[in-house]
């Protein structure tokens, strides 16, 4: 078997943790089950881009109990788990992924995937997407399913221009996926990075969230949450008023950049913070990113502003400008919950990730009728995991009573 990872012997910690996070993903392993007993994926082979960690090596050990052959690699250079990649090696799937690779190793990776003829990609970002569409063209695929919304921009501006060659499921557009993954998800575990790699108190701190979306809203209510003084901008005035009304206050970044003391971003686009407001931060801001790619901070001005720079504590970079301000910049840039902490706890990761093994069988049984489009899950799935979920954190539903169901489908009734 074929594989690059930093060290088999840590297997045994990443079996360990794997078991860890599974233990906390009942909607996956209730999946797992039928797919274990109807052998759904049977003949299948899955070539996945996702950040290696514990929760995804749940999904890919459901996808193989499903019966499909799995190749992974990682979506994110910093976002890998040596020990869990070690350890699904060593359940025999073939993983390219070490922390810390460079770009080339990277790209290697992610060809290393597609050379094995995958029918199904899981993607997020859209990484393996785009390789498969620039510099594979003649490869064919079944069908794939993407995981955030920077990739879901980049596959719906493809599907515009006509260049999409096969269906893929949004599963980022999943009710069960975004509103709780994006805002509960990446709430807690941006914040979680930030604590891990500065121990700062958010109490009476000023942040500033960058975008109000639902990354932005669950970072700026867990910060509200932890006693910060948050600080929202926005670019779309719907969500500047969402922001306001939750009690944050908005400004442009210039200002913004002024007051901040710990900035972070979660808009999915380029240079949110640059040169401009670096002139403008107060000696000792913190600045990371939450956002998918790290473009988000513009890292390359910070450098050539910077008259020295190191490495102050795990994660955690020091630059310092001719005027003797220091601006500190967490994991280079890229996604702080999975660059400085471990991304997302699996509680939430259990509905994306049901969501992502139910699109793969949704795609295989419509093979014959998708085209190539941006599909949204039907709203049976999206609610059927969200049941799963409700249950098995001991919650129940209520009923409509026959006459609750014909008043709710009726017009004749008034004042
Ligand atoms: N860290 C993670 O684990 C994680 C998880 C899910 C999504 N993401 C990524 O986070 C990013 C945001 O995702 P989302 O689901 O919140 O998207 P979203 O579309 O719901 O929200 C983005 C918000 O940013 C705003 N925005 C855009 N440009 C801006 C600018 N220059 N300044 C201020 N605001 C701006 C938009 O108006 C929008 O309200 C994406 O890149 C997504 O892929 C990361």
């Amino acid at each position: 078997m074929n594989f690059d990872i930093a060290d088999i012997a840590l297997a045994d910690k990443g079996h360990r943790r794997i078991e860890w996070a599974s233990r906390r993903m009942p909607v996956l392993a209730s999946i797992r089950e039928r797919f274990e007993k109807e052998q759904t994926l049977a003949g299948y082979k899955i070539g996945a881009c996702m950040h290696v960690t514990s929760e995804t090596a749940t999904l890919m050990l459901a996808l193989v109990a499903g019966g499909a052959e799995v190749v992974l690699c990682a979506s994110n250079p910093l976002s890998t788990q040596d020990d869990v990649a070690a350890a699904l090696v060593d359940a025999g799937i073939p993983t390219y992924a070490v922390r810390g690779e460079d770009a080339e190793t990277f790209y290697e990776h992610i060809n290393a995937v597609l050379d094995t003829s995958p029918d199904l990609v899981f993607d997020d970002g859209a990484d393996m997407t785009m390789v498969l569409h620039k510099e594979r063209v003649g490869q064919e695929v079944l069908g794939g399913m993407e995981e955030t919304t920077t990739g879901v921009m980049r596959l719906k501006a493809m599907e515009q221009d006509g260049v999409l060659r096969y269906p893929i499921v949004a599963v980022n557009d999943s009710d069960t996926k975004h509103l709780f993954d994006n805002r509960h998800g990446t709430g807690q575990s941006s914040l979680d990075g930030i604590l891990r790699s500065t121990n700062i108190l958010f109490a009476g701190k000023r942040v500033v969230v960058a975008g109000f979306g639902d990354c932005g809203w669950g970072i700026a209510t867990r910060a509200k949450g932890l006693g910060a003084d948050v600080i929202v901008t926005e670019i779309d005035p719907i969500r500047a008023v969402a922001a306001v009304m939750e009690g944050h206050r908005v400004m442009t970044g210039i200002e913004a950049a002024e007051v901040g003391e710990v900035f972070i971003t979660a808009t999915g686009n380029i240079h949110v913070f640059r040169a401009e407001h670096f002139e403008k931060m107060p000696d000792g801001a913190i600045i990371a990113n939450a956002g998918h790619f790290d473009v988000e901070l513009d890292l390359v001005a910070l450098d050539e502003m910077a008259v020295s720079r190191r490495v102050l504590r795990d994660n955690l970079e020091e630059f310092t400008l001719p005027d003797g301000r220091r601006i500190l910049v967490i994991a280079e840039g890229r996604l702080v919950n999975l660059g400085a902490a471990e991304g997302h706890p699996a509680d939430v990761m259990d509905m994306s990730f049901a969501d992502q093994a139910l699109a793969a069988e949704w795609i295989i049984e419509n093979k014959d009728t998708l085209g190539p489009k941006v599909y949204t899950l039907p709203k049976e799935l999206d609610d059927e995991v969200a049941r799963l979920k409700l249950e098995a954190m001991s919650g129940s539903l209520e009923q409509l009573t026959p006459a609750q169901e014909h008043y709710l489908s009726s017009w004749e009734h008034g004042t």
